[in-house]
């Protein structure tokens, strides 16, 4: 069993969108693997804490470069979206903060196991709304241009 499937988010209209969500899911179910086999037997915590940075790293990029896109293409909701953003990034700060300063990396693994149901829930309602959006907005814009 996964800790998310690719299946139990929308689809998105644009395909970087689509494929940056598909390879966050693969990270995620990857610190899954790694974490349960830390609490086995404690013996990968150096592979585990590699593909938690990269996991850290993979949602910062995935948020700036949606926002990217939103700000290009005059997303009118675009501050509703950021917010929610930053709202996971602020309880993905706390988890990190736990873990590098006070050494409590299951409070990280945690933060990660809580994550898919908010995951799924913003990419069902507001990512799909938006990259519906900006997958009309850009194939109007380059008919513009013909
Ligand atoms: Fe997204
Ligand atoms: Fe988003």
């Amino acid at each position: 069993m996964a800790l998310l499937y690719a299946e139990q988010v929308e689809y998105m209209d644009l395909e970087e969108m689509q494929d940056t969500h598909e390879d966050e899911i693969k990270i995620l179910n990857e610190v899954e693997q790694l974490a349960v086999q830390y609490g086995m037997n404690k013996s990968n915590l150096s592979e585990l804490e590699a593909k938690l940075d990269e996991y850290i790293a993979h949602v910062r990029e995935h948020f700036s470069n949606e926002e990217v896109l939103m700000k290009k293409h005059h997303f009118p909701h675009f501050e509703m979206h950021k917010m929610a953003h930053d709202m996971f990034l602020m309880d993905l700060n706390y988890a990190i903060r736990q873990w590098k300063e006070f050494h409590d990396i299951d409070k990280m693994i945690n933060f990660v196991y809580k994550s898919p149901e908010w995951i799924v829930m913003h990419i069902n309602s507001v990512d799909a709304v938006t990259a519906r959006y900006l997958s009309q907005k850009i194939a109007h814009d380059e008919k513009a241009k013909q």
